[in-house]
């Protein structure tokens, strides 16, 4: 059961919901005679975080921002606000979980001497909703959603209800007023708080954070986004001085051997409009009478998948076989031109043969044992090139009509045939 507010201020008169007066209501008009307005961004001067974002902070808009505990939102986005006070923007943080002199102490830390950002140590949302009408901020800060409650209702603070109708009414307030607001929340596991999951229809942009806490980069994601492209991503490194952004993302997915060691293929990977190359590791082991198939950042069931095709169209038999195969640097591929560089890295790791000295592979393997083209093979032929890589294996249809500089292309239709290729290099 969910609590809600039976009437609420600001609420539409006869029936109040968390979502009424998130659009504003107008006449019914053809879409041709409604004028289009181009949004306005404010950029945040953090190039990670404003590709994410599609430009910049749109005016009015709403970002939620979540991500597990600790991994990294409350130091990014005080780096952001600061940023923008600083291009002469008002901002205002508003903190739940740290008292002010904590956001001092993490500034402080940061480098942000003198920073001017407002902050306000609160969490009930009527004094938030009077602050930011009397502040008027050009953007403001809610870390956390969570710890936010209203006095109209009486579940707990955290509560579905309570996260619901607070992001509900800041919503309202920022698209009425123009204040753009970012909203963070916690990824929980325990289920004792609302998970940001409950807000993702009611915001613009959602951007989860990712990355291990053993690894010190971290990817923001775009889920959704009202004004901006999805699945885009921006890259940071946790320092001493807070999160930096890493421009040459390709370095980091791809581990440092001197030789080609078996088991290893660099995949050409899409994320967003960011050509980005990974390492796909491998490793086959003699396995018991039911062998194991792990994968670390890549489907599980798609490398079920996969070996049975590998199977029945090349062949390749990893009956007997623990197959355990990892994406570097804790980054999760979804994309299915990953296929075959997973394959050629299996491959590898079964015969005890590394791939070619600088190679690539990019290619969707299908059950029928065709290698499918992957989106914008180009871009991604020219990045692998840019990057120093000389031998790629991809799709037919991907193969490009003038030569790729420094790039030896090999073009397949088939899995059988890149199988085939591999056995022939050594
Ligand atoms: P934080 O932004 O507080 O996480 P969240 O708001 O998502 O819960 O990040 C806290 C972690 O980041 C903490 O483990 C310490 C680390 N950190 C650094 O490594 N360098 C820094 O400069 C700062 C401020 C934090
Ligand atoms: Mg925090």
């Amino acid at each position: 059961m969910v609590e809600t507010a039976a009437q609420m201020a600001g609420a539409s008169k006869n029936r109040y919901s968390a979502m009424s007066g998130l659009a504003p209501s107008g006449e019914v008009a053809s879409l041709s005679s409604i004028e289009a307005q181009d949004v306005d961004r404010i950029p945040t001067g953090q190039e990670e975080l404003d590709r994410v974002l599609g430009g910049g902070i749109v005016q009015g808009g709403v970002v939620l921002i979540g991500g597990d505990p600790g991994i990294g939102k409350s130091t990014l986005l005080l780096q952001a606000l600061d940023g923008l006070q600083r291009t002469g923007q008002k901002t205002l943080y508003v903190t739940g979980e740290e008292s002010g002199s904590q956001v001092a102490l993490r500034a402080r830390r940061l480098g942000l001497d003198n920073s001017q950002v407002s902050v306000l140590a609160e969490t009930q949302l009527e004094k938030i909703l009077a602050t930011l009408e009397s502040q008027q901020p050009n953007v403001a800060v809610i870390d956390s959603i969570q710890t936010v409650y209203s006095d109209q209702l009486t579940s707990a603070p955290g509560s579905v209800a309570q996260v619901r109708e607070c992001a509900a009414h800041l919503t309202r307030m920022a698209k009425s007023s123009g204040v753009s607001v970012v909203l963070v929340g916690h990824v929980t596991k325990e289920g004792a708080l609302a998970g940001p999951r409950v807000l993702e229809h009611m915001v613009d942009t959602v951007l989860y954070f990712e990355g291990e806490t053993h690894s010190s980069f971290r990817l923001v994601r775009a889920i959704k986004n009202r004004f901006g492209a999805v699945n885009e991503i921006g890259v940071f490194a946790m320092t001493e001085k807070g999160l930096k952004g890493v421009s040459n993302p390709s370095a980091i997915f791809l581990s440092q051997h001197k030789e080609p060691v078996p088991g290893s293929c660099v995949l050409v990977t899409l994320e967003g409009t960011r050509p980005m190359l990974v390492e796909i590791q491998a490793l086959l082991d003699a396995g018991g009478p039911s062998p194991r198939r792990l994968s670390v950042g890549l489907e599980h069931d798609r490398l079920a998948m996969l070996l049975a095709v590998l199977h029945r169209h090349a062949g390749v038999a990893c009956m007997d076989q623990d197959v355990f195969v990892n994406a570097v640097g804790g980054v999760r591929i979804s994309e299915p031109a990953a296929d075959l560089a997973v394959l050629l890295a299996i491959q590898s790791s079964l015969r005890g043969k590394p791939l070619p000295t600088g190679f690539v592979a990019f290619g969707e393997v299908g059950l029928a044992g065709e290698v499918r083209p992957a989106p914008r093979g180009q871009e991604r032929l020219k990045e692998a090139a840019k990057l120093g890589f000389s031998t790629a294996l991809i799709p037919k249809a991907n193969a490009p009509k003038k030569p790729i500089e420094g790039m030896q292309i090999h073009a397949i239709e088939r899995i059988e045939e890149a199988i085939q290729w591999v056995r022939n290099q050594n």
